[in-house]
């Protein structure tokens, strides 16, 4: 004989909630109900991940982020330029850092291209104004001495420039702000590796310079 089951209904606690009353409680915790949700997501579908309920300047927002875009793409030039240039004994370990720095902001650069493209935008990378529209300089430098602290000032740079629209951006558009804090973050990191290469060449490098 064949085992009958009953499925009883278990008695929970959000199921007991009639949708009006779940529409209250998400209201006062600052929540948008289940059915405004819905239905705001079905309109303007074609704007892909950009719903009603984003609130920046998205315009804006492109803008810094194309600013930012150029940035990174003149780091990732200085830095190459920098890795075949660089020669003599001490530039061993260097120029594997400038190699690095290098693939790390290219890196950058395609995160705020495809941010840029989530936001309805298009990345901007024409040649033409590129380094007018990068915050930071693109200096190629005689000795390694030269060569690090130029790239020392550009991270300085984009340290400032990331930090200023991470707090521009605030809670408006979280996706962006964690793009934005993410590589200014890195941005710390390749300061701090070139202040100590600094440091490490210091006295020898200088004695170099005062030689040319
Ligand atoms: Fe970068
Ligand atoms: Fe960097």
């Amino acid at each position: 004989m064949k085992a009958t089951t009953t499925i009883t209904a278990q008695p929970g606690t959000t199921a007991s909630r009639t949708p009006r009353q779940e529409g209250i409680v998400k209201e006062a915790i600052g929540l948008t109900d289940v059915k405004t949700l819905r239905a705001r997501a079905r309109q303007g579908i074609e704007d892909g991940a950009m719903t009603a309920g984003y609130k920046a300047k998205a315009e804006t927002v492109i803008k810094l982020l194309n600013d930012a875009l150029a940035t990174e793409i003149v780091c990732v030039l200085r830095y190459k330029r920098h890795y075949f240039m660089a020669t003599g004994i001490s530039s061993l370990s260097v120029k594997g850092e400038f190699l690095q720095h290098a693939t790390e902001e290219q890196v950058h650069a395609d995160q705020l291209a495809e941010r840029i493209v989530q936001l309805g935008g298009a990345p901007n990378l024409s040649p033409e104004g590129m380094l007018s529209r990068s915050h930071s300089e693109y200096v190629e430098g005689e000795s390694l001495v030269e060569m690090i602290t130029e790239d020392l000032i550009a991270e300085r740079i984009a340290i400032d420039s990331y930090r200023e629209m991470v707090t521009y951006v605030g809670t408006d558009d979280p996706t962006t702000r964690k793009v934005l804090e993410g590589i200014l973050a890195q941005e710390e990191e390749h300061a701090e590796d070139l202040a100590s290469l600094l440091k490490e060449l210091g006295p020898q490098a200088h004695s170099h310079d005062s030689n040319r």
